[in-house]
Formats: C-alpha cells, structure tokens, sequence
C-alpha cells in the first residue's frame, strides 16, 4: 500500500515450482485486491492456506454497529473513551462508536492477546495505538508496535495481536473502502514526493525470520458483510517462508508526520496523513504554528458543509478546545458551525507552537453513534460554547 517490499524466501518468477530443502512443492499464495486489478502481494506458505474445513456461521466476536430508537439531535459531542472498561482481546474488544457507510470509528481496550485469528473481509483495520504494546502476527511475518503508532492490517488478511504487559487503549477505524495515502503525496512513478509529509522510510513492515506463530490457534474468525463465521485449519494459518508485493500490514509512527506551518493559519487538510475513498485521516503533531503579523494560531470557525469531523485526543493541550482529555473523542457533524471554545480564539494571538497530538477524521457520509458512544457522552458540551470565559 506504500511501494515495494519483499521478506523472506522467493522464487525467481511468480507461479512455478518453489521446493522445499527436503523437495516438496512451498505454496503460492496470490493475495489480491480490485479482483485481480488492483494492488496484490504472493505469500508462500510451507502448508496450503486453503487447507481449512468446519466452516460455520457464528455469533458477532465484537457488538455491530448498533442504533437504537430515534436518530440523534446533530449536536457536538464530546466522548469519553475512558469511560469504556478495558475487557477482551484486540478482536473481541472492539466498541464501535460511531459510524457510516465508509468507516467505522471506535476504541478498543484489550485485556487479552487475542485467542484466534481474525481476517476483517469488510475492510482495512486502522489502529491508532494511544496506550499499550505488543506484536502483530499475520502471514506476513511480525511486526512490533507501541504507543504512537497507527498499525494497518489490511482488509481479509489473517492475523492476532499478541500484547505486552500494561494497559492497552486503541483507537480504531475499519475502513470499508481502501486506505490509502493521499494521492497528492505521489509522484507519477508512485514515489513519495519531496514535499510528502513522511517517506517512505517511516513505514515499519512485519519482519518474517523463523516461526511467525508457532503456538498459535489453529482457528481462523472471519467477517463479511457483518456475518462471521469460524473456520479451523488442520495447522497454524499464520504461517509464511515469503512474500513480496505491496499489499501487507504496516506501521507508522504518528511523530514522523512532518507538519506544515504558514505565515497565516493553513485548513486541516495539510495534516492529511491517510484517505479512504469518502474521508481523511489528519495528523496533529507538536509544532510550530502561524507566524505571520498579527496571524491568529487558532483555527477559524468553521462551516465545512459536507463534512462530519472527528477527532481523538492522544497528548498536549489542544488551543481550540477546553475539557478535552487524554483519550477523548469530539464528534462535530456537518450543518452546524463549529469552531474554538469561548476564550480560545483570543487567546490563541501571539502563540509560536503547540504541543498537541491527535488524530482527525472527517468523513463525506453523515455518522451516527451507537448506543456505546451515548453512554459516554458529556453532558453540556454543546452548551459550553455558551459559557462567557
Ligand atoms: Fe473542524
């Protein structure tokens, strides 16, 4: 999804003969998107991944993404993902919060390794690590992340967390249309440009040396179309001697992000780290803001008409916002203003940096919360721009 990469053991060309050490035939695995249009990546495997039998629907391993009653009012929301107790593993510990036909936006905060696979067939898993650590493994290899990380496991690949000690708080988007870097950010061989917000260096991909999971479940969980069902295999799925292609999970530390700054205040859009076909993913990083005469660092109120925004709240003190904490979430839907808290703005003249550090998503398609998000819901906060100081 980024350029190139390869790891492992390969064949000379794709789809011949590739023998083991004792003979016998490794593999091939073609994993591809858009049909067979699209980005794709080979794995080669010691045992045959279509080697799986049992198939069986199965309840939800994590709660749907669930309204009920009358839609909402289009008020601001403020919420508190701390508010949600840590349970469950990576997969079954997700808490959807809000979402549309594009994205679903929640947090996960795992207590657990996860106890089997998972290939997530509806869409790119997208993971912004506030709190915790631990190893992805999947087909292609592991790959280590901690806090500050974004972590993609792309769509239908099969994988599991194995997380270190400590608490583990995520935030998570499953992205139904491909993530993908802006196109903005490429030059017409696909490169990241000169003037790209990271390069390609800053994308840690899964490392493949010995066994990927070699106690690992044999079970596979997956989810189409938000129906699961449970596949078990006759040996571990997460398994690989190679792979090469530009389909695989990554990981991005978020401070890589090389932010812009202007003489006056430049719109959101230049925090743009990641898209999907119908949103963007922003990057808020310490740094330094505004400088020209007079330049107000803060941003402007703001009606972005066809835009719902959402933002997750990592680290620092936001200069538009006051009661926002370390994991909370702020939901701004499109068709009411919004813009700084009272105080802000002014307060905002003269400041030379911000230490803040958050992840943005504005969406084109309208959310709804879930009745998760209502029960972390600030009262008031729609009010607050009402107070005077
Ligand atoms: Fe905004």
């Amino acid at each position: 999804m980024i350029d190139y990469r390869r790891a492992g053991l390969l064949p000379d060309r794709p789809h011949t003969a590739f023998r083991k050490p004792d003979g016998g035939l490794y593999y091939e695995h073609c994993f591809t998107r858009h049909g067979f249009d699209g980005p794709f990546s080979i794995v080669y495997h010691a045992e045959p991944p279509q080697f799986h039998g049992e198939g069986a629907a199965i309840p939800a391993a994590f709660p749907a993404n669930v309204k009920a009653g009358a839609p909402d009012a289009l008020r601001r929301r403020h919420l508190r993902s701390p508010g949600l107790a840590a349970h469950g593993t990576p997969l079954t510990g997700r808490v959807p919060l809000l979402f549309n036909a594009d994205l679903t936006l929640g947090v996960v905060r795992p207590t657990a390794s996860d106890a089997v696979c998972f290939a997530n067939a509806d869409g790119d898993d997208l993971f912004y690590i506030h709190a915790g650590s631990g190893e992805l493994r999947s087909w292609f290899g592991r790959l280590r992340f901690g806090p500050g990380d974004y972590v993609l496991v792309p769509r239908a690949v099969s994988h599991r967390f194995e997380l270190d000690a400590g608490p583990q708080h995520w935030f998570w988007t499953e992205c139904r249309s491909a993530l993908r870097v802006p196109v903005q950010y490429r030059n017409p061989i696909g490169q990241l440009r000169m003037d790209a917000p990271y390069t390609h260096r800053d994308f840690r991909v899964p490392e493949l040396s010995g066994a990927i999971d070699p106690d690992g479940p044999r079970e596979l969980l997956v989810k189409r179309g938000d129906r699961w069902s449970r596949h078990v295999y006759r040996h571990g799925p997460l398994e690989a001697v190679g792979w090469d292609g530009t389909v695989y999970p990554f990981a991005f530390p978020i401070l890589a992000f090389k932010p812009k700054a202007g003489q006056i205040h430049l719109p959101p859009t230049v925090h743009g780290t990641f898209a999907t076909a119908r949103s963007l993913v922003c990057s808020f990083v310490p740094r330094v803001v505004d400088f020209g005469r007079d330049a107000i660092p803060c941003p402007y109120p703001h009606s972005n008409v066809e835009v719902d925004e959402v933002i997750f709240y990592a680290e620092g003190d936001f200069t538009s916002r006051k009661g926002v904490d370390r994991g909370s979430l702020s939901y701004h839907p499109a068709g009411v203003v919004h813009g700084p808290q009272p105080g802000r703005y002014e307060s905002s003249l003269g400041v030379r940096e911000v230490n803040e550090l958050a992840v943005m998503i504005d969406t084109f398609d309208t959310l709804e919360l879930t009745d998760a998000a209502l029960g972390v819901d600030v009262a008031g906060y729609d009010e607050s721009w009402w107070e005077t100081t």
